[in-house]
């Protein structure tokens, strides 16, 4: 039987839970262990998953887990692959299928992603094992005359492409443009740019005929520049945020999730809380993090099996204030 896809996406955005993006590439995982002081090694990347994977309770606060492709293949200490173990606890498997980025010929600085090649073989081995969404994730910089329209326009198509190939292998894609943190821009700048980068995708999607309501965006929130000196303040970042997403993105598209983009987990949650509680917003909104809601777990295990169950508890703790704060009813006390 063909899934529906709007129904799995509508799943993704159950309340009160979210997404969990564990899907670290092999550089990305060694900038995750090097700084708890973890061997880069394929177990022990294995025995971090496992961490998350096997916290009991945490299907409580999770609709979805993206991982990485080679994830999908490995497996529990006890055998059990890690789709499944998701699987059995009512998680929905996800798999980031964009293979990177490289630089644009003629525009320094700025990127292109790619992984285009060889999807449609890809998608159909990932959905024999069980993948029932996809994330591919483009990088926008801000930085002195750019983004340029033309790498706007380039991602905007990679991305289209991909979800329309995505969406005929029945999976729901996420259509993920990181507009990054990194720079001394001001938050309007960064919501000008988050506008002008939203406006261009969803064009191209439309263009492509991609399907919106089974497909989900996750996006940047708009943030001053991490190197300007402003301190993030919540309520700015929900006005400048929510009026970027307003202005751009359809009211039938399925969802959209939030990346915390390099901010504290304490920071990425008022922040999600802040927004969710703007006023109401066309379609449901929650958190895909991934250093948000490892970082501190990954800090007390320290690569350690009897520190295994404390890391756990931080991350529930993590996960019941992400959650909390999808629905807008997070506070800083909640911290304690
Ligand atoms: O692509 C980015 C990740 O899925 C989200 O990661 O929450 O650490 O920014 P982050």
């Amino acid at each position: 039987m063909i899934p529906d896809i709007q129904k799995i996406a509508r799943d993704l955005m159950v309340s009160p839970k979210g997404i969990l993006a564990a899907d670290e590439s092999e550089s990305t995982m060694k900038t995750r262990l090097d700084p708890i002081g973890v061997a880069h090694t394929t177990e022990n990347a294995r025995r971090m998953r496992e961490l998350f994977f096997g916290t009991p309770g945490a299907e409580e606060y999770l609709t979805g887990v993206i991982l990485y492709e080679s994830s999908l293949e490995e497996k529990m200490a006890d055998g059990t692959s890690f789709p499944h173990v998701l699987e059995q606890k009512g998680i929905i498997p996800g798999v980031k299928v964009d293979i990177g980025h490289r630089d644009l010929p003629n525009f320094p600085d700025e990127r292109l992603s790619y992984g285009l090649d060889a999807l449609e073989a890809r998608l159909e081995h990932f959905y024999s094992l069980g993948a029932r969404f996809t994330k591919w994730r483009s990088v926008i910089r801000i930085g002195d005359n750019i983004p340029s329209d033309a790498v706007l326009s380039a991602n905007a198509h990679v991305l289209a492409h991909y979800a329309a190939l995505v969406q005929a292998h029945h999976m729901v894609p996420i259509v993920e443009p990181e507009v990054l943190y990194d720079g001394t821009h001001t938050i309007e700048r960064s919501r000008d740019v988050l506008e002008r980068t939203l406006a261009v995708l969803f064009e191209t999607l439309r263009a492509y005929r991609v399907a919106l309501p089974g497909l989900i965006l996750k996006t940047s929130m708009a943030l001053p520049g991490r190197e300007s000196g402003t301190p993030l303040h919540a309520p700015d970042v929900a006005r400048e945020t929510v009026a970027a997403l307003t202005a751009a993105v359809p009211k039938e598209t399925a969802g959209v999730v939030f990346l915390s983009g390099g901010q504290t987990p304490a920071q990425s949650t008022e922040n999600l809380s802040c927004i969710a509680s703007h006023g109401t917003l066309p379609w449901p909104v929650t958190f895909s993090y991934s250093r948000a809601l490892e970082e501190e777990a990954l800090r007390v295990w320290g690569g350690r099996d009897d520190r295994v169950r404390e890391a756990r508890d931080v991350y529930l703790k993590r996960l019941k204030l992400v959650a909390a704060a999808r629905n807008g009813s997070y506070h800083k006390e909640m911290e304690r």
